[in-house]
């Protein structure tokens, strides 16, 4: 059996890959897990704010998750991800105001925009370098006074599945492999791979770009999920969540 860089085995260097053409139908399980439509798609909105008027470029957009939901209060929005499975997705019931397109949207010149939303994207840069360029390409494409949300996941060892997610860190400190399983209810849904970023070092790279006002938020769970889920599901969950909702500003 072949063997990379790492060590690992050529199966599990591909699966490593997370090659979303494959993984496109069974990611879209993700949509309806609990924290997702409950809790990180509100987070995500009400840290957009007022959208009315605005141009919203979502990278990383997959089958349009966040996309759809900004397009509700936005002028246009563009979508853009390097799965051209995930844009077709995407593309069908999209928005009229949706512009999907198949890009690489974490080494390209990127479209100008008011508010640029890159939930669950970082982990997809391996190095700090990498990272620091993207944040810089970031900025040169909002306009003054823009916007930027992120997402991470900031695992912290603890057993969420309940949630949607299991995290595993793979040794410790910037820039190891961070191991995600992803459930939905009982069901496993697929494992992603990605590079773990320390909440640290994408603070200090924002700022060094230009960035003002980096804030870390707590998420939000809406009125709905309240309702949805049983009495006490949601105990606890906004302080222990292992995600990490970042804002910066132009
Ligand atoms: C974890 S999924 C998140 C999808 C979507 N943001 C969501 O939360 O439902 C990561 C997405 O980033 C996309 N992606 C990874 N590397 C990319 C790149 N270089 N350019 C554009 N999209 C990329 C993948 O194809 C995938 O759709």
């Amino acid at each position: 059996m072949g063997r990379n860089d790492y060590g690992l085995s050529s199966r599990v260097a591909e699966i490593m890959k997370n090659n979303y053409d494959t993984l496109a139908t069974s990611y879209k399980k993700t949509d309806t897990k609990p924290d997702k439509q409950y809790s990180m798609l509100p987070t995500v909105v009400e840290l957009a704010d007022d959208l009315s008027g605005k141009i919203v470029l979502d990278i990383g957009c997959g089958s349009g998750f966040f996309a759809n939901a900004f397009a509700l209060s936005a002028k246009r929005v563009i979508g853009i991800d390097n799965s051209a499975e995930q844009i077709q997705m995407a593309k069908s019931g999209q928005p009229l105001n949706v512009d999907y397109r198949v890009a690489d949207g974490l080494n390209s010149e990127l479209p100008k925009a008011d508010l640029v939303n890159a939930p669950f994207v970082l982990g997809y840069l391996e190095s700090v370098e990498e990272l620091k360029a993207f944040f810089a390409s970031v900025y040169d494409c909002l306009s003054d006074g823009g916007r930027f949300i992120t997402v991470i996941d900031t695992p912290s060892g603890s057993d969420l599945r309940k949630y949607g997610a299991r995290k595993i860190l793979h040794g410790s400190g910037e820039g190891v492999k961070l191991e995600i399983v992803l459930y939905n209810g009982d069901e496993e849904v697929c494992t992603l791979w990605a590079t773990y970023h320390e909440p640290q070092t994408i603070t200090q790279l924002l700022a060094d770009v230009g960035f003002k006002e980096v804030a870390w938020h707590k998420p939000i769970v809406s009125q709905e999920g309240l309702e949805a889920m049983p009495d006490g599901f949601w105990d606890g969950y906004v302080n222990h969540c292992e995600l990490g909702y970042v804002t910066a500003l132009k």
